[in-house]
């Protein structure tokens, strides 16, 4: 089953405007002739601004949360209809930092993976054990309770638009990576959870990207693997020096 490699790059909180644009500049220009898929995952203050340079590009644009709820009196919070509104085409959603920093519920993460693709955006959804729950041996019970969660109400073709990131909280900003093995092991059981859920077909195609101090250095052996169909990074992101190899796997 031949799935596109899908690396992502989630800014999180960093950069000012002009290294936003700077950054988007530069990768627009350097993966032009790229094969596979690609998506960076802006500031919402900066995207509006990055969706003008992205524009026309093979590059997506993300966001990095979004609202569960329609337009209206909801202060500080930003809708799915805004972010389509200025060439938004996915949104991260269920980020560790997000379920562990601010609290975010898996009901609240549902509430917002629902809204996102029913208004048409797509979704990468993460999901990812906590160290002490890997050492319990709970890695695969989190994940599937994280998955069945995430996803309920979910149907079966709305899962084309949405990308499945595992993310080991232990691995995320930390320099330590699980192994491409352990990475495997764990998507594979993605992969069959996901065809409990709905069927093998939907299983087949959906890509499962792997998060956690993803570099030049270990992509390769990491994405070799056959179920990690891509990446969703943070540190090594953002740069274009440091992002660009990544996304120049298989090419
Ligand atoms: P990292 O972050 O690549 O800096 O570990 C990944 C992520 O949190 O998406």
């Amino acid at each position: 089953m031949a799935r596109q490699y899908y690396i992502a790059g989630n800014w999180k909180m960093n950069k000012n405007k002009a290294e936003a644009l700077d950054l988007a500049k530069g990768l627009v220009e350097a993966l032009k002739d790229g094969k596979n898929k690609y998506m960076i995952g802006v500031p919402y203050v900066y995207l509006d601004a990055v969706a003008q340079v992205v524009k026309g590009s093979n590059i997506l644009l993300g966001a990095q949360d979004v609202a569960s709820t329609g337009n209206g009196a909801h202060t500080g919070e930003v809708s799915c209809a805004m972010l389509k509104d200025i060439g938004c085409g996915c949104v991260i959603l269920g980020h560790s930092e997000r379920r562990h920093e601010i609290g975010e519920s898996d009901e609240l993460i549902n509430k917002k993976v629902r809204k996102a693709l029913n208004s048409g955006l797509e979704v990468d959804l993460c999901i990812g054990e906590l160290l002490s729950e890997r050492e319990a041996g709970e890695a695969e019970q989190v994940c599937a309770f994280q998955l069945s969660a995430g996803l309920a109400g979910v149907t079966a073709e709305q899962m084309k638009n949405v990308t499945i990131a595992y993310e080991p909280v232990w691995a995320i900003g930390t320099g330590k990576t699980a192994t491409p093995e352990d990475a495997q092991a764990i998507h594979k059981f993605i992969r069959g959870y996901i065809a409990k859920l709905y069927n093998q077909e939907v299983a087949d195609n959906v890509i499962i990207q792997y998060g956690g101090s993803m570099n030049q250095g270990n992509c390769e052996q990491l994405l070799a693997q056959p179920d990690i169909d891509g990446g969703l990074i943070g540190g090594a992101s953002l740069k274009a020096e440091t992002f660009v190899p990544i996304c120049s796997v298989g090419c």
